[in-house]
């Protein structure tokens, strides 16, 4: 029996990879995947989602052709190698390596881990692209937590070329040796870091766009002119507001808690601004609008009313 490493290079076609979640991060890392020879099933709880993830990785796909990135034939081989399933039963059983991408909730995560601890072979790698949870807590209700690790994909998946690996606590060498040659066979660029929170990338970038929110808040200067200042100054692709939009301002409360909580420290408190526009439900993108509004078939980025002459 060949080792993982070299089943993984000698046949990907024979490495079955379950992903948990169709949504944005769950339906870009099944592209990948699948994109690269893996077998991957994708699974959600829905046969609704589950459409859904599958119509945006076909739109990606059609992105990448008309780009003169990849053939329409490879779009079509992509697409067949991916199947669905809304059980994680029959979805996860047959599976070398599970990524879950569920909703960022941490009994969700724990309940899904239980479960794959149950479901999946022993030699099975269980890992989760959260972009907050500790690691270390979800290995802990499995019965392999050295076989658990974290696998932080960048959105959009397809594009982003990091894939931080959060080695947790229990975390074994072959282990994270092993994700980081499947992340390479991606043409991934992978990053080992260890399990503490927002690990590298979110404690970071979170604390810059919440600094930013601050500067807005404080009446510093618009949004415009904020996210102007950090594209243009600082070479970034999206200001930092624009960013918070993207990544949603749900998930960028959450994650600022995460790091509130567990470094216990001032500096990392939500700015009341973003706290309110959660509450508000203007969550960024997904729900049309946050520091811009987004129309649908709208290139332009608007900025919101809200702050308008502010
Ligand atoms: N699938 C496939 N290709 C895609 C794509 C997708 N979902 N989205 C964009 N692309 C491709 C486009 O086809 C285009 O390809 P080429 O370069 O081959 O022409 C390229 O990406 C650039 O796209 P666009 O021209 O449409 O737009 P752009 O130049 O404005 O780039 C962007 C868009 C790549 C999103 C860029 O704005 C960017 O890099 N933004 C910052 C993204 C970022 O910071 N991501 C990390 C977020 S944090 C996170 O994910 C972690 C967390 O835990 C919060």
């Amino acid at each position: 029996m060949p080792s993982l490493v070299l089943k993984i290079m000698m046949n990907k076609s024979e490495f079955n990879v379950t992903v948990i979640g169709a949504g944005t991060m769950g339906n870009g890392i099944a592209h990948v995947f699948a994109q690269h020879g893996f077998p991957v099933t994708l699974v959600d709880i829905s046969d609704d989602a589950l459409a859904k993830g599958i119509a945006t990785i076909e739109k990606n796909l059609g992105r990448m052709v008309v780009r003169e990135t990849i053939t329409d034939d490879e779009k079509q081989q992509t697409l067949s190698r991916i199947s669905t399933a809304t059980q994680l039963e029959s979805g996860a059983a047959h599976a070398d390596l599970v990524v879950e991408a569920a909703t960022e909730n941490l009994e969700l995560k724990l309940k899904i881990f239980r479960s794959l601890s149950d479901i999946c072979r022993e030699d099975t790698i269980l890992a989760s692209n959260t972009s907050s949870i500790s690691i270390t807590r979800i290995a802990a209700v499995t019965a392999r937590p050295g076989q658990v690790i974290g696998m932080h994909f960048m959105n959009p998946v397809p594009v982003m070329k990091l894939v931080e690996i959060i080695r947790g606590y229990s975390t074994t060498d072959a282990v994270a040796e092993k994700v980081t040659t499947l992340s390479e066979s991606l043409g991934k660029i992978p990053v080992v870091v260890n399990d503490y929170p927002g690990f590298v990338a979110n404690r970071i970038l979170i604390p810059m766009i919440n600094e930013a929110i601050y500067t807005l808040w404080e009446g510093v200067a618009g949004v415009y002119e904020i996210d102007q200042v950090m594209k243009l100054g600082m070479a970034h692709p999206m200001g930092p507001l624009q960013l918070a939009d993207f990544i949603g301002l749900d998930v960028m409360l959450a994650i600022t808690r995460v790091l509130h909580d567990g470094f216990a420290q001032p500096k990392y408190a939500p700015c009341p601004l973003l706290v309110n526009m959660v509450q508000a439900g203007k969550l960024g993108v997904k729900s049309g609008e946050g520091f811009y509004i987004y129309t649908p078939g709208e290139k332009q980025l608007v900025v919101s009313p809200s702050f308008k002459g502010k």
